[in-house]
């Protein structure tokens, strides 16, 4: 019976989504039946860049709202919808654009460089956005000569600096989530499966990182399950992404370091809410146009490849 009404909700969604032409975009962490009726499941850098390049005039984000945000910032003529305005990102919500402008103006040579797990309005008084695919590869592209702030997660920053071999300025926010993990986790996961790689979010705390083989954003997770020899591999982040992970590699073994690692903010999205947003194309999300112009000039500075904190 359950089964049958499942089936039927997802076949309305699909009548709904060509009605309206819209398009499903999923994050990693989605609930699985979520991630299986997308056109498309990422991590946040290939969501925002499937994002900027949509010909649909829908856009059904079942994610969390800085991701929607930022999916209305870079389609502002696109219907953006959050299945549920409430899912929120708790550690978004930690720095406010007061805070960033308090930080710069104690360190007015700095490059601020937001993590894209932050308000529109963090973002429209920060120089550049990053996800943690990129963020590396961000820092790395500030001038030597430039001090850098990092917001909202000190966590991040810390991986970013240790990479880097950069001083960076840290905001204190972190992902409730991911502070769950620890090393004693580390350590009995290694007890249990000996030999098995253990690959952690750098959102994780430091000594988790340090203690893991490698601190990887979702999206590289999947890469390195493809890629790597290893029949079975720890995974250090939300247990969502498993379902991916098992999905793509069905010879694998995929063992969560965490079970209770869970976002109950991203598990708000279910299949009754998208079909009910596609009936109403509500809840609609968008970013007042002054802050979306300051906004999206961060998020555009990340997509581009130039050299950042530079005057023209
Ligand atoms: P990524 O999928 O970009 O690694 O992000 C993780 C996350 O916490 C998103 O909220
Ligand atoms: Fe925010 Fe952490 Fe949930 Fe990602 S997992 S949405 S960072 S609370």
């Amino acid at each position: 019976m359950k089964e049958l009404l499942v089936t039927d909700i997802v076949e309305q969604i699909q009548q709904l989504k060509k009605n309206r032409n819209a398009v499903i975009l999923a994050h990693n962490y989605q609930l699985a039946e979520v991630q299986d009726i997308a056109d498309f499941t990422g991590d946040s850098l290939e969501l925002a860049r499937k994002a900027a390049n949509l010909k649909e005039d829908v856009v059904v984000f079942c994610g969390v709202h800085f991701m929607a945000e930022t999916a209305a910032m870079l389609s502002p003529q696109k219907i953006v919808l959050l299945p549920d305005a409430h899912a929120g990102c708790p550690m978004a919500d930690m720095a406010t654009g007061d805070d960033v402008r308090a930080l710069k103006q104690k360190h007015p040579n700095a490059v601020v460089v937001c993590y894209v797990n932050s308000t529109a309005d963090v973002k429209a008084v920060s120089d550049v956005c990053c996800t943690s695919a990129n963020a590396v590869d961000i820092v790395n592209r500030i001038p030597e000569n430039k001090d850098i702030i990092f917001v909202p997660d000190k966590y991040l920053g810390g991986h970013v600096s240790r990479m880097t071999g950069r001083d960076i300025i840290l905001f204190d926010g972190y992902c409730p989530t991911h502070a769950k993990q620890l090393v004693s986790h580390i350590e009995a996961a290694r007890n249990l499966y000996p030999g098995a790689p253990v690959i952690v979010h750098p959102e994780s705390r430091k000594d988790v990182c340090l203690a893991a083989d490698a601190a990887l954003s979702t999206g590289q997770m999947c890469a390195y399950a493809k890629n790597s020899d290893a029949q079975t591999i720890i995974v250090g982040t939300e247990v969502g992404l498993l379902h991916r992970l098992r999905k793509e590699n069905p010879e694998k073994t995929f063992v969560p370091l965490l079970e209770q690692a869970i976002c109950m903010n991203m598990k708000k999205i279910t299949l009754e809410k998208i079909l009910w947003s596609l009936e109403e194309l509500e809840p609609r999300i968008t970013v007042p146009d002054d802050i979306a112009s300051q906004a999206n000039a961060a998020v555009l500075a990340m997509l581009g490849d130039g050299p950042i904190g530079v005057n023209p």
